[in-house]
């Protein structure tokens, strides 16, 4: 049994500023990244997969980063989501460095402020969508009910159906409804739609969609579709490891006026 630590970023934890204009900037952003760097020693060779990142994300925020095969979008992600260590530079989530702490400060970081989605859905294959669910919530306390995450991304009527009796979409809404049970800040989507058609697709982002707009929860999505990039607050686009653009998204569409 892994012991209990109070946690670092409780002190700073404030639950409503979801209400706060998430197009202003005159809040405290609920990430920030300064001056990152992430190397990677291959033999003799140093590759830079990203450099001299900096960011702040405010909350509520609903922000696409797209970006060529390679050009760091997963490696960024996985450092703001506190999966991988920076070589360089900080990631604040509340003005709180996440990477300060021990691995055991940088879980709890995971468990109880961050959701994440993946390509491939990741169930467990001999579990229910509900019991797969149930596996979260028995990590953290607060969590909201796992009937009512399944409710908010249109598959309750699955809950009882193991992940190889459900469409790729279905798979993926329930892997949404794990991601946000225990009601994280922040959801980061690494090519949530990669493996789904047009249809099913706009179905996922639609549970995402609904999330970040009831929860409130702030949602960064990597794709490397464009037409996706026009549902979002912000378009963040990297090259070569770098931010080559980062901009406020003035002709948001709805979901049900993007295809691809
Ligand atoms: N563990 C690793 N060891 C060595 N190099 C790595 C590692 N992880 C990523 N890289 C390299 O870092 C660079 C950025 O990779 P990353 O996975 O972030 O790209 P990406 O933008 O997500 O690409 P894709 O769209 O194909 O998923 C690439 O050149 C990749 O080969
Ligand atoms: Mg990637």
């Amino acid at each position: 049994m892994a012991k209990t630590k109070k946690s670092t970023y409780h002190k700073n934890f404030k639950t409503s500023d979801s209400k706060l204009n998430k197009d202003t900037t005159d809040q405290n952003p609920i990430l920030e990244v300064r001056d990152l760097k992430k190397l990677y020693q291959m033999g003799q060779m140093t590759l830079v997969a990203l450099d001299s990142i900096q960011l702040k994300i405010y909350s509520g925020q609903f922000i696409v980063i797209l970006g060529a095969s390679g050009s760091g979008k997963s490696t960024l992600l996985n450092l703001i989501g506190g999966l991988d260590k920076p070589s360089e530079g900080l990631v604040l989530f509340r003005g709180n460095d996440i990477h300060k702490g021990d691995d055991e400060d940088l879980t709890r970081f995971r468990r109880e402020h961050v959701g994440f989605v993946f390509q491939f859905y990741n169930l467990i294959p001999s579990l229910t969508a509900l019991e797969n669910i149930q596996l979260v919530t028995d990590l953290k306390s607060d969590s909201m009910n796992e009937s009512e995450a399944l409710d908010i991304v249109g598959v309750l009527d699955r809950k009882d159906h193991f992940p190889s009796q459900l469409s790729g979409g279905q798979q993926q809404r329930v892997a949404i409804a794990r991601a946000i049970v225990k009601k994280p800040e922040i959801i980061l989507c690494d090519e949530p739609t990669g493996a789904l058609d047009f249809k099913t697709g706009r179905l996922v982002l639609e549970a995402l969609s609904n999330v970040n707009k009831d929860l409130g929860t702030t949602t960064i999505i990597i794709t490397h579709n464009e037409s996706i990039s026009e549902i979002a607050d912000r378009i963040i686009r990297i090259k070569d490891g770098r931010i080559f653009s980062d901009d406020r998204n003035t002709k948001k569409k709805q979901i049900d006026e993007i295809s691809w």
